[in-house]
């Protein structure tokens, strides 16, 4: 079967890009990165994508409509069906949001609905929640908002500062997106009035493909 065609959009460290050009390295896996779009010339997360032999492109316009013009045009030329956020530091232009409405994700680190915008981990601590995580859900035009596909949790430790936490949630975001865009790469993945539901006799959990790094679990559960 064909690998689902998938961008990746980047600002900076890309170690989430990274974790899904190694997950494609399995030729089992049904996706394959076929092109990595970065909005800053000097982001480090590019050199993942030349030492992979992945097509990147950088995209510097400032204006919003130019970037979104752009980018477009190198997605389609790709043949690219989804588009991942992976630390995108940009808002993008609305048509464009609205071009790839169910066909856009993006990785996040709290649990959503909580602590949007910047800085989710500093949020969370000062909020004192026992329990953070990070989140990927499908775009909309409001700001870290949309249908939630997976979560993964992470406990808060009493002596975590921001640097620690944001490490811990890091880890478990390098597990959960790809297998979210595992799920939606089988076809399992539908939303239904704003929800997601997946098409699974058992949703994995992520904790079973790394115990080591102490408790999360993948939060999609299987429709009623
Ligand atoms: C991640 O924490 C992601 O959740 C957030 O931005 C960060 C990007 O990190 N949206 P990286 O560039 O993938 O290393």
């Amino acid at each position: 079967m064909a690998r689902l065609r998938v961008g990746v959009l980047i600002s900076g460290r890309g170690s989430n890009l990274q974790a899904l050009i190694q997950a494609c390295g399995d030729p089992a896996y049904p996706a394959e990165i076929a092109l990595a779009i970065s909005n800053r010339t000097e982001a480090p997360g590019l050199g993942f994508a030349a030492a992979a032999g992945i097509p990147a492109a950088v995209i510097t316009q400032g204006d919003r409509h130019a970037f979104a013009a752009e980018a477009q045009a190198r997605l389609l030329d790709e043949q690219v069906s989804l588009v991942c956020l992976a630390g995108f530091m940009r808002v993008l232009d609305a048509d464009f949001v609205a071009s790839w409405r169910d066909r856009m994700i993006n990785i996040h680190p709290s649990l959503l609905p909580s602590f949007r915008g910047l800085h989710a981990q500093r949020q969370a601590l000062t909020a004192g929640v026992r329990f953070a995580g990070c989140t990927v859900h499908f775009v909309r035009p409001e700001l870290d908002s949309g249908p939630i596909i997976g979560q993964a949790v992470v406990a808060v430790h009493p002596q975590d500062d921001e640097q620690s936490l944001t490490a811990r949630i890091l880890a478990a975001e390098h597990r959960l997106y790809p297998l979210v865009l595992r799920l939606i790469a089988e076809g399992r993945v539908r939303i239904s009035g704003e929800r997601v539901e997946i098409d699974s006799d058992r949703v994995p959990d992520i904790s079973a493909l790394n115990p080591q790094d102490g408790p999360s679990e993948l939060l999609a559960t299987k429709p009623g």
